[in-house]
């Protein structure tokens, strides 16, 4: 069991990781709110292992769900899905005190957060993450938002939780690929923090895979300390949290290329690839400490190569990532294992270099 406390100037909010945490979020939520009634949003896939579990939990703590299913995957990262959120909990004549409960992956997570940012302009939000990708990365930071068909997370708004509420026990029913995908978030944030906690992770990779619990909720409690560091010092992205972005513009091109049919965290595997390369090529990362990035991804059963996508396909999409600033190409890249670096001089030609080792 670990606290991790997030100090956001203004909003700051502890994250809870338990071990059985599901059963006693009522209580935790109780501590929370003077409300009567909360809202929880959940999806399709997550409502029928976990939905009565927390609607137990949170009436047993004398508050009152009204509950929203909405249907899974990233295609429904929409404002069509939110207007639905909108519609229900507006019939149910929520108050402004009333909280919202997302319970589920990085997708309601998002579009559950993008409604408590704007609903009654906003309400209380507390994440109930259920996928590790969720756990680690998502639910901490306070971005939510939807996709827009011009691309991913392109509408938006910044709406810090009032509490994280993190049960590892809940992984148990994951796929392994879902885990999979959390790890590669994991791994990102060693390599752009902590290089002692990247050889640790080298270590106990496999105890993750295995789903030994008590490995999995010091992982956590870890991953979220990074994450809360970056987050405090930079919760607006004007400069270092951008460090998270590391993998990601790379991630981004392969996921739109392909229509977002990969999941986020093998397109985050690939994009870290790709990203130590560029790094080691421009003499930041030594070959031995790309060889050990590249064979903990593969450890992690991750993809190491195999993209499709024509070079140029995925420098147009990269070209065309929110996050570029007056037009260059900008990357985070490492500076050794446990550092990071933003650089906007890439030579094009070693983009493309980068692009054909992840082939
Ligand atoms: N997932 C990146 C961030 O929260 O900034």
């Amino acid at each position: 069991m670990a606290n991790v406390s997030v100090n956001i100037s203004g909003a700051p909010y502890e994250v809870h990781v338990e071990r059985g945490l599901l059963d006693r979020a009522g209580e935790r939520v109780r501590a929370l709110t003077a409300a009567s009634r909360v809202a929880v949003v959940t999806d399709i896939r997550v409502a029928p292992l976990y939905l009565e579990p927390l609607r137990r939990s949170l009436s047993a703590a004398g508050l009152e769900p009204v509950d929203v299913t909405i249907t899974a995957g990233e295609a429904h990262k929409t404002l069509a899905t939110v207007e639905m959120i909108y519609d229900r909990l507006l019939d149910a004549r929520i108050d402004r005190a009333t909280p919202i409960v997302a319970l589920g992956g990085g997708v309601v997570g998002d579009v559950a957060g993008f409604a408590a940012a704007t609903i009654l302009r906003g309400v209380p939000l507390v994440q109930v993450p259920t996928t590790l990708l969720a756990m680690v990365d998502a639910s901490v930071g306070g971005k939510t938002g939807v996709n827009h068909l011009r691309g991913k997370n392109l509408i938006g708004a910044f709406h810090q939780p009032h509490a994280v509420l993190i049960d590892p026990n809940v992984l148990a029913s994951l796929p392994a690929w879902q885990l999979s995908n959390g790890l590669a978030e994991c791994i990102k944030h060693e390599l752009i923090r902590d290089a002692d906690g990247f050889a640790r992770l080298e270590q106990g990779i496999e105890r993750a895979l295995s789903l030994d619990m008590n490995y999995l909720e010091e992982l956590i409690a870890h991953n979220v300390a990074i994450k809360a560091s970056v987050v405090e010092a930079d919760p607006l992205e004007r400069g270092e949290r951008a460090h998270l972005n590391f993998g990601h513009t790379f991630a981004h091109a392969i996921e739109s290329s392909m229509n977002y049919d990969i999941a986020h965290g093998r397109a985050v595997g690939l994009g870290i690839v790709a990203a130590s390369y560029l790094s080691m090529r421009l003499g930041s990362v030594q070959q031995s400490e790309f060889e050990r990035i590249r064979s903990l991804l593969a450890r992690a059963r991750l993809h190491t190569g195999g993209v499709q996508t024509p070079t140029e396909g995925l420098i147009n999409a990269m070209r065309r990532d929110k996050k570029i600033q007056s037009g260059q190409l900008r990357f985070v890249l490492l500076d050794g294992i446990g550092r990071a670096v933003v650089r906007d001089d890439v030579p094009q030609d070693l983009v493309r270099e980068a692009l054909a080792m992840i082939r």
